[in-house]
């Protein structure tokens, strides 16, 4: 929807802000435009290594709003680590599960969920998770990407560099379409400031 129409997305400007829009042009993308945002469900999305779960920890202790993490809730439900799912049962399986348990979420209000980097890469979860609240991208460079991820086995689709980078390529067609785009190469606390700061409460 990219803010071109607010109806039924899970978030809406506020009347002070539709009141300033009134008798103006056509409205810009979201990322572009300033306006507040009313919602009780945040999603961060984007790619390995961007950030989500931290600043999914510090946007839920700012907001006093519940933080939940896809890859966790995965890693419960079946009782092993992601790295195991992918070896032992394979990526499609981990996407049924992943899809299973981001749809468990929708119930769950004043929250902040950090998604998988492939969650929001899913047209059926993109399209659940804009309607459920705000998707935020925070948007990572390759080159960060390469900086930021450690070499320690926990994600299978980083092991290899050529992989992992086509990856990247592919779904920035798809983050793009989140309702706000952020700067990943910010301070944390920056980041969580500058949500904060569009969010209507
Ligand atoms: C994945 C990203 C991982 C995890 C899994 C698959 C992906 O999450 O869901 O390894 O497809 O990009 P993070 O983005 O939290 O590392």
């Amino acid at each position: 929807m990219n803010g071109t129409d607010s109806c039924g997305t899970g978030w809406a400007p506020s009347g002070a802000a539709r009141r300033r829009l009134e008798g103006e042009p056509p409205p810009v993308p979201a990322r572009t435009r300033r306006l507040p945002m009313r919602t009780d469900k945040i999603y961060l999305v984007g790619f390995m290594g961007a950030g989500k779960s931290s600043v999914a920890g510090a946007l839920g202790g700012r907001l006093g709003w519940r933080v939940e993490d896809i890859d966790d809730l995965v890693e419960r439900r079946e009782r092993m680590t992601v790295a195991d799912i992918f070896s032992r049962r394979g990526e499609a399986y981990f996407r049924r599960v992943e899809r299973s348990v981001l749809a468990a979420q929708v119930p769950v209000r004043h929250a902040v969920v950090a998604t998988g980097g492939g969650t929001y890469a899913d047209p059926a979860n993109r399209s659940l998770i804009d309607r459920d609240g705000v998707s935020i991208w925070l948007d990572v460079s390759l080159t960060q990407v390469i900086e930021r991820l450690p070499s320690d086995g926990r994600r299978p689709l980083a092991a290899d560099r050529a992989g992992m980078t086509r990856l990247f390529r592919d779904r920035q067609a798809a983050y793009r379409r989140a309702h706000v785009r952020l700067d990943a190469g910010a301070p944390v606390g920056e980041i969580v400031e500058r949500i904060i700061d569009r969010l209507d409460m």
